[in-house]
């Protein structure tokens, strides 16, 4: 084995639901890259998980009747066989709630406060007794009150641990701002000017609320906070402070930890705080990819807006919706999931331009030399661009592989197959083959095809592995030839190189019917949180009113022409919205939802005749509509062609 070694890790996911296509990215991302560090050579490990504990696994647990393990068992199974169905090589599979987890979470916790980095304090909050859970002030409700049940909150105090997170303020604002821990760089200024420049808080790391969690060793009251037992999870899967496993040495620090952007801020402050206090080396890099939304909105399960991987697998293949959903999102962007992206892009990308060359080569090598090349050869400068483009393929790959860009390391593969579509329609192998004394120019043609397939799908490979062996078998290429050092040459298959008949690799789909049909299956088949459970929840209709009254809001559709967050006032973001006749500021409470990014550009609702107000002294003139969904709110955004200052009636 190689002593270069390579450690990537996703997030441990919650299981507190199925998984969804959102879980997926970040899992075919890092199973694509751990592959692709394999196939370079490198000794991998590759982590995934889940994160078992915290309150709301308790709830859902005790809704059911069952223990909150007995629960996570069930959901646990079915993330495993998701990863297996979309072939994840995962080297380790780590729970929270495994015993050497857990002892290795006791002994960090012990280590930071024997270390005086966790001390015993009081926490004060409001208290919402119904729910028995403290909040805190930015975690309120638009009018102060608990955000799941939205009734009133209370002061209240109660013991609790402490993280110290100001000592390492300084050399965490040099992380984010002077190396390149943080992909994409552009999220630096914004987590420094939010959380380090206003002065770290100390971060409330117990609990004794609940129970489903890592006990304090030294005070059973409490269990440590999820985030300290998560975020673990990233050492204690190598063997730190435990003997489960012994791989610690060899493999920190983590080359990537790979998240979306919602926890962002945990990994990029309080995971690197976490290690300086254990005085343990910082992963390399931290790659924050965005969201993938549906209908603009976070998919989520609260949301019922799921897709399951599943459903698109049976349709078309899970390497299909690997490709599909790596291709989509760039890093640090959302990716909006739509059927009809996705059949478009299976189509032309993988029937037309991949399958399509592998079975014209195929065909024409069968009709024109009965299956084998002869070993003759013609070149022509015709040749030369296909061929410098294919050997330089692998490099323009590695580098994108390196910097987490795997839609971009994608685009540049998908390039070499366009380019090969075209060397055929320049080479016109129909015409050649006409003439008996072009034969050796055919085969040289046919061969020059053979080979850009064989590179280009060797580090495709990475990203869809059940595909191309299919597709070496086809080519003739004995999969010993398949490998990276390969990638980086032309010429290696044998010069009398056989091919094989296979079946088609992607069938071309029909865009419409099959839109309309996966619509139809998606919706009947996304979760619908329970219809009860979610009456319960909507807060009550109120009391009639008349038309007049209804006219006495001003709703006005205006667009979001600039917007930041309002520095000390962690809810709030501040707007300048056009409204049609004039920019106006809004100050709205949706920070924690809605980076200002996402929001620039959109077309949004306004009050725009509510009285002014100033909020945490910054002026509002009006109020954004939003809807409260769960524990979230939701702006509403509007279609982009509806004029500045149209009213709503
Ligand atoms: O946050 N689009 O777990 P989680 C893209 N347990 N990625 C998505 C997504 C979406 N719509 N939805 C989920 C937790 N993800 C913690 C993590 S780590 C020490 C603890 C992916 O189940 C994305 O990678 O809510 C996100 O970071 C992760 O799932 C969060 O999963």
């Amino acid at each position: 084995m190689s002593n270069k070694t390579f450690y990537i890790t996703t997030p441990i996911y919650y299981p507190s639901g199925n998984p969804h296509i959102g879980h997926c990215y970040t899992t075919v991302a890092c199973d694509s890259i751990a592959r692709y560090k394999r196939m370079q050579g490198y000794d991998v490990m590759f982590l995934t998980g889940t994160d078992e504990h915290g309150q709301k696994i308790e709830q859902k647990a005790a809704e059911k009747g069952i223990t909150p393990k007995q629960y996570v068992d069930e959901i646990v199974e079915i993330f495993k066989n998701l990863w297996s169905y979309m072939n994840i090589s995962y080297d380790r599979y780590i729970r929270t709630t495994d015993d050497y987890h857990v002892e290795a979470v006791q002994k960090i916790f012990k280590a930071l406060y024997d270390k005086g980095y966790i001390y015993k304090g009081e926490y004060k909050g409001k208290y919402c007794t119904p729910c028995e859970s403290f909040w805190t002030e930015s975690q309120l409700d638009e009018n102060g009150c608990c955000p799941e049940c939205h009734r009133e909150v209370t002061e209240a105090k109660e013991e609790a641990y402490f993280f110290k997170m100001s000592p390492f303020a300084d050399r965490i604002e040099k992380l984010l701002l002077e190396t390149d821990y943080l992909r994409p760089k552009t999220r630096a200024v914004e987590l420094v000017n939010n959380f380090i420049k206003p002065g770290l808080e100390d971060l409330c790391v117990s609990r004794t609320t609940f129970k489903w969690g890592v006990p304090v060793t030294f005070d059973d009251k409490h269990v440590v906070y999820v985030w300290i037992d998560a975020l673990s999870n990233y050492i204690t899967a190598l063997g730190y402070e435990n003997t489960a496993h012994d791989d610690y040495a060899k493999y920190w620090p983590a080359d990537v930890h790979m998240v979306a952007k919602d926890i962002m801020r945990f990994h990029a402050i309080i995971w690197p705080a976490m290690l300086m206090a254990l005085d343990l080396p910082l992963p390399k890099h931290l790659a924050v990819h965005g969201w993938i939304t549906f209908n603009g909105q976070k998919m989520s399960k609260s949301l019922g807006n799921v897709v399951d991987p599943l459903v698109l697998g049976e349709r078309y293949g899970a390497d299909a919706i690997r490709y599909h959903i790596m291709r989509e999102m760039a890093l640090g962007a959302d990716s909006s999931f739509s059927n009809k992206i996705m059949i478009d892009r299976i189509n032309s990308d993988l029937a037309n331009d991949l399958g399509n060359l592998v079975s014209r080569t195929v065909a024409m090598v069968f009709k024109y030399f009965d299956g084998t090349l002869p070993a003759e050869r013609e070149s022509d400068p015709i040749d030369d661009e296909l061929i410098a483009m294919a050997k330089a393929l692998r490099g323009t790959v590695d580098g994108f592989v390196d910097e987490t860009q795997l839609n971009n390391a994608l685009a540049e593969i998908f390039k070499v197959i366009s380019r090969a579509n075209k060397y055929i329609d320049e080479t016109a192998p129909w015409v050649l083959a006409k003439d008996e004394a072009k034969k050796a120019r055919l085969a040289t043609v046919l061969y020059n095809l053979l080979e850009a397939i064989r590179i280009s799908t060797t580090l495709l490979s990475c990203f869809m592995p059940t595909t191309m062996p299919k597709v070496w078998e086809q080519i003739g290429a004995d999969e010993s030839l398949i490998t990276y050092e390969n990638a980086g040459k032309f010429g290696v298959l044998p010069e009398n190189v056989t091919v094989k008949k296979g079946d088609v690799l992607f069938p071309r789909l029909d865009i419409e019917k099959e839109t309309e049909e996966l619509n139809a299956i998606l919706l009947k088949n996304a979760p619908k949180p329970a219809e009860d459970e979610d009456k319960a929840n909507l807060v009550p209709l109120a009391d009639t009113i008349k038309i007049d009254d209804f006219g006495k809001v001003d709703l006005r559709v205006a667009e979001v022409k600039a917007c930041e967050k309002v520095p000390k006032a962690k809810k709030l973001l501040c707007l300048q919205l056009d409204d049609g006749f004039d920019t106006r500021q809004v100050v709205s409470g949706i920070a924690k939802w809605y980076e200002p990014a996402d929001l620039i550009g959109k077309k949004v609702i306004v009050v725009a005749n509510l009285a002014p107000a100033k909020l945490c002294g910054v002026e509002s003139n009006g109020m954004i509509v939003a809807a409260d969904v769960g524990e979230d709110a939701r702006v509403i955004f509007v279609d982009k062609d509806i004029p500045n200052g149209s009213k709503l009636r």
